[in-house]
């Protein structure tokens, strides 16, 4: 889909549909609202008194202008209240416009740019906005799918412009704004893939492009290369599969002036079956996104490259899947983690914590500073939190406060929760240093002590996607299926340590 900044008046556009908008409760529309309104003879005012048009929040109304506009269609839509007015208002709105205009086969839509009028938020940011929000609301996943789609795409949107001095702002809102939907889709087409496509060695082929492409640094960790640094972690949980395991390790360098290097670490559990304590096969088929964390912090190392803020990144992605193959790991036994604490496996369906624990000890070897990681880690995340916050904890709270506040730029939801040490006795093993499950009650916080085991004094966030990696239902700028949610905290937070 093409995107392109116009310097006009958007009465004036040629295209299939025109986009302007309406707060709740404004009677007499004015700016470009109000200009359609005198070019159609007042109809909008009318359908305003009628009480058709409401101005309530994605709301969409549609009136045909025949033929006293160049355009074909105009749509109103509704910004809601303005006190609640904000930048993921504008993503909303841009998605469900989208939609809506996509259903009516539109092809070419021109579109006022929401927010910077009357609102007054920064028209770069808000261009920005409506490209985000436009690019994740039209995304859909049709890869094995035979046959045509029920719309056709939508070929070109132009964001529109009265002043000439604003032009390379909206430029620049539109290359951002692109960069990061993008990098959202990358994610999200990595985690509906099915797992018998996305393997561990498919999600290595994934980071090759990606390096070759935006000029990265790629090195993968092998079986044997695992074998002898002692990952005995994530070796085990991988014991039971015929997949063979990868570390993936992919670097961005921006500073090279610069010691510090921040480290992203994405669980990549290409399936979780559950191992020996195997899960309920009703929904299994949803763990082919238990490596969305992996396929996550890949894409947003991708948006960096791109953006090229002045700063080093390292992501670190664990990758195999969790099965009960006749060597895999049993209830009761006893691994080695890279930094020599031992654990007790009580439960072979707590395998991502393991897995980190190695990769999270990789990263600390490496002398990568802060460390974010991003796991599909407990069931417990999704009770308590459900599809709308992620989970975060941490053990600095400055950058736990930065990822809340970043994460709520991007229109990401982060919740914290504690981790107080008392909560330490649940993970206590009579056999060895530590067991790999704390039991139901407080799993995702005993889950991110458990982590919180092999972080070292390294400033270290965990973010628990649990909840929060797919989506049943279209909602807003969410469509069903993975919403690669993390994907834009994540490069707002690379961007928030260059400045
Ligand atoms: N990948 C799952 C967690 C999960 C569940 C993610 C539902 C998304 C949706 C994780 O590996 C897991 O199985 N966790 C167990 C841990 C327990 C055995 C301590 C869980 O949450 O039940
Ligand atoms: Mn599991
Ligand atoms: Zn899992």
């Amino acid at each position: 889909m093409k995107i392109k900044a116009v310097v006009g008046d958007i009465t004036q556009i040629e295209a299939d549909a025109i986009v302007v908008n309406l707060f709740e409760g404004v009677k007499q529309p004015a700016g470009a609202t109000g200009a359609v309104d005198k070019a159609l003879g007042g109809i909008v005012s009318q359908l305003i008194s009628r009480g058709e048009i409401k101005g309530k929040f994605k709301e969409v109304n549609i009136i045909h202008t025949m033929g006293k506009l160049p355009a074909g269609i105009v749509a109103v839509v509704g910004l809601g209240d303005r006190k609640e007015f904000d930048f993921d208002r504008v993503r909303c709105i841009a998605a469900e416009f989208c939609r809506y205009l996509r259903k009516l086969n539109c092809q070419r839509i021109a579109t006022i740019i929401h927010g910077a009028g009357i609102a007054g938020l920064e028209p770069r940011a808000s261009v920005q906005a409506i490209v985000e929000g436009s690019l994740l609301g039209l995304y859909s996943f049709r890869r094995h799918m035979t046959k045509e789609p029920e719309f056709k795409d939508i070929k070109e949107i132009l964001l529109v412009e009265r002043q000439e001095s604003k032009l390379s702002a909206v430029e620049d809102g539109i290359f951002r704004g692109r960069v990061m939907a993008e990098a959202t889709n990358l994610a999200r087409d990595m985690a509906n893939e099915p797992a018998n496509y996305m393997t561990p060695t498919r999600m290595t082929e994934m980071a090759k492009m990606l390096a070759e492409t935006y000029g990265m640094e790629l090195s993968v960790l092998e079986r044997e290369q695992m074998e002898e640094m002692g990952m005995g972690a994530l070796l085990g949980v991988a014991q039971g599969s015929h997949q063979p395991p990868k570390l993936i390790i992919l670097s961005y360098k921006g500073d090279g002036t610069s010691q510090t290097n921040l480290g992203f670490i994405g669980k990549g559990i290409t399936f979780d079956s559950g191992g020996i304590s195997i899960k309920p096969s009703e929904g299994m088929g949803e763990m082919k996104g238990d490596m969305s964390g992996g396929a996550m912090v890949m894409a947003a190392l991708s948006a960096i490259a791109q953006l090229k803020p002045r700063i080093n990144v390292t992501v670190i992605i664990p990758a195999t899947e969790n099965l009960p193959g006749g060597s895999a790991l049993k209830p009761g036994d006893v691994i080695r983690a890279m930094n020599g604490k031992t654990i007790e496996v009580v439960n072979t369906d707590a395998e991502g914590r393991l897995i980190l624990a190695d990769a999270l000890s990789y990263a600390v070897k490496q002398g990568l500073s802060p460390l974010v990681d991003v796991a599909t880690l407990t069931g417990a995340c999704r009770v308590a939190l459900g599809g709308i916050y992620s989970g975060v904890f941490g053990n600095n709270q400055e950058l736990v406060d930065r990822m809340i506040k970043v994460g709520s730029e991007a229109g990401e939801r982060l919740w914290q929760m504690p981790m107080h040490e008392d909560y330490k006795e649940q993970n206590k093993s009579e056999v060895a240093d530590i067991k790999n499950s704390g039991g139901r009650f407080a799993g995702a916080i005993t889950a991110a002590l458990f982590l919180a085991e092999f972080t070292g004094d390294v400033p270290w966030v965990h973010m628990d996607i649990a909840g929060t990696f797919r989506s049943d239902e279209e909602r807003a700028y969410l469509v069903k299926g993975a919403t690669g949610t993390g994907v834009r905290t994540l490069i707002n937070l690379a961007l928030s340590f260059a400045k």
